[in-house]
């Protein structure tokens, strides 16, 4: 009879242990989530449908939401023909031309602005294909409003250049194909040239790095991102719809004429840029300077390009200071000061990342390291993923996996340190590439030489909610921003 007692006691004292270990293991199995994900890999590959359906709005009185799809994804309805499409590789290489020509910009000399300006103005409408980027890689659409009355038409944002332009016509050169109507000033009654003797005119020396030309008056901008993509064509002023109720009047933008290139049937290109001509400038009087948004982490939902400050960034938006660097003074300036994987911080020299100019782009789709930076990154995530059998590069690529035996993976966390000691844990659609489940890569390139301008690509940004803090000179990244 007295075992009773006894008896429930081991029970209670059994019932502590199990609790008592549940607590440990739970705290062994969280620390291993900081250093790993779990994923599945059928995640990594893209959907045939999409996801979301988020509208155009006003969300409040000084806010303006636009929904942001992937160019090459379901949700873009001007997608119809995936077998134009363009593959992997050729994503890659467009890439890698936008960051050439970028880099050329923070090295080029007057002499060469001279020459390319005189190549735009001796051949009147007709720019030449110049080395240089593409915003082929440009990959991320939203869609705006242009003219009275209004026409829709969907853009490519960039925030690495700064004119917004649109295909016009007459197409007096040439117009390739789009799938929206292409926009006739013409049948617009708030459309204006802008005559080559305004100041408004000359400003487009910095906003594309050409002088612009002149054709009966009206003024002629001509901008290219290289390999064979370009505009050129009559600058003039419109009224721009954002939303439903949110509109600007004499909206300066390029009418294009004669355009080539990879814009895979968007209508043009909305420039975000830190140039006094790119839509966050001309609308600073509203807004503030001041936009965010999220790009989807995968090509079957969508995100959100959101204009204005609103009721304020949400409390886990962490920021960095927003850096201005000579040479290439139109870009969002950003600070890097380490890198870690699988919760360990790489040895990398701090002067390796103070000698490279860094910068944010939405138009760049790979980050580019350092390459001694690029190299620790890569020993170090291989170190941690010797269980999976390798794959060959893909194109700038490097270091691949085949992970089409496996229904989940755990691969290494990798986050950013910013400087003002701002940590990002990139979610795992900003660690991997997946050309497809038996070729998985580390979505990480480095650049030739250590000084070249680090640039830190869309991949990488991709689910956060991405605030650019203009007038306060702050760049905020906040987790799960497309949600
Ligand atoms: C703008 O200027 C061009 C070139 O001079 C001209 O052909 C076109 O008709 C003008 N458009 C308008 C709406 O004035």
């Amino acid at each position: 009879m007295a075992t009773a007692p006894h008896h429930s006691m081991s029970i209670i004292f059994l019932f502590c242990v199990v609790v008592l270990s549940s607590l440990l293991l739970g705290c062994i199995c969280s620390s291993l989530d900081d250093v790993h994900h779990t994923i599945q890999v059928s995640s990594l590959l893209p959907e045939s449908s999409c996801k979301s359906s988020l509208t155009p709005q006003q969300d409040d009185d000084k806010r303006s939401k636009l929904r942001v799809v992937h160019k090459h994804g379901p949700c873009n309805q001007l997608v119809q023909d995936t077998a134009n499409a363009p593959t992997h590789e050729q994503i890659l290489l467009r890439d890698q031309s936008r960051v050439k020509s970028i880099q050329s910009r923070f090295s080029k000399t007057t002499s060469t602005i001279t020459s390319e300006t005189n190549r735009v103005r001796d051949s009147k409408a007709n720019l030449p294909a110049l080395s240089g980027s593409t915003v082929g890689a440009g990959n991320y659409i939203v869609t705006v409003g242009l003219g009275t009355p209004k026409k829709d038409l969907s853009l490519i944002f960039d925030t690495g250049s700064d004119l917004t332009w649109t295909q016009c016509e007459p197409c007096v050169k040439y117009c390739y194909k789009q799938k929206e109507p292409t926009f006739n000033p013409s049948l617009s009654a708030s459309y204006t040239n802008i005559s080559c003797s305004s100041s408004l005119c000359s400003a487009l020396i910095s906003a594309t790095g050409n002088t612009p030309g002149c054709t009966s008056s009206t003024c002629v901008y001509g901008i290219q991102y290289g390999d064979s993509s370009f505009s050129v064509g009559f600058f003039g002023k419109e009224k721009l719809t954002l939303t439903s109720t949110e509109a600007f009047d004499n909206f300066l933008f390029g009418c294009g004429q004669n355009n080539q290139g990879l814009f895979g049937g968007a209508a043009g290109l909305l420039g975000l840029g830190r140039d006094k001509l790119s839509l966050v400038q001309q609308t600073a009087s509203k807004y503030g300077k001041y936009f965010s948004y999220c790009l989807p982490s995968s090509s079957s939902s969508t995100g959100h390009l959101t204009f204005g400050r609103g009721s304020g960034a949400s409390s886990s938006v962490k920021f960095t200071p927003l850096a201005t660097i000579s040479q290439g003074d139109n870009f969002y300036g950003i600070n890097i000061e380490g890198i870690s994987v699988g919760g360990t911080k790489l040895s990398i020299s701090s002067s390796i990342f103070s000698n490279a100019p860094g910068i944010i782009d939405s138009g760049t789709v790979i980050t580019r390291l350092p390459p001694t930076a690029y190299s620790a990154l890569s020993s170090a995530f291989k170190k941690l993923m010797t269980r999976y059998p390798t794959a060959p590069a893909l194109s700038i690529l490097d270091t691949c996996y085949d992970l089409s035996k496996y229904k989940s993976v755990n691969i290494p966390k990798v986050s950013f340190l910013f400087s003002g000691g701002t940590n990002v844990d990139l979610d795992p659609s900003g660690i991997l590439y997946a050309a497809s489940a038996s070729q998985v890569c580390l979505a990480f390139a480095g650049n030739g030489d250590d000084t070249d301008v680090l640039i830190y690509g869309n991949v990488q940004q991709q689910s956060f909610e991405v605030v650019y803090d203009v007038a306060g000179l702050k760049l905020g990244f906040g987790p799960k921003g497309c949600a």
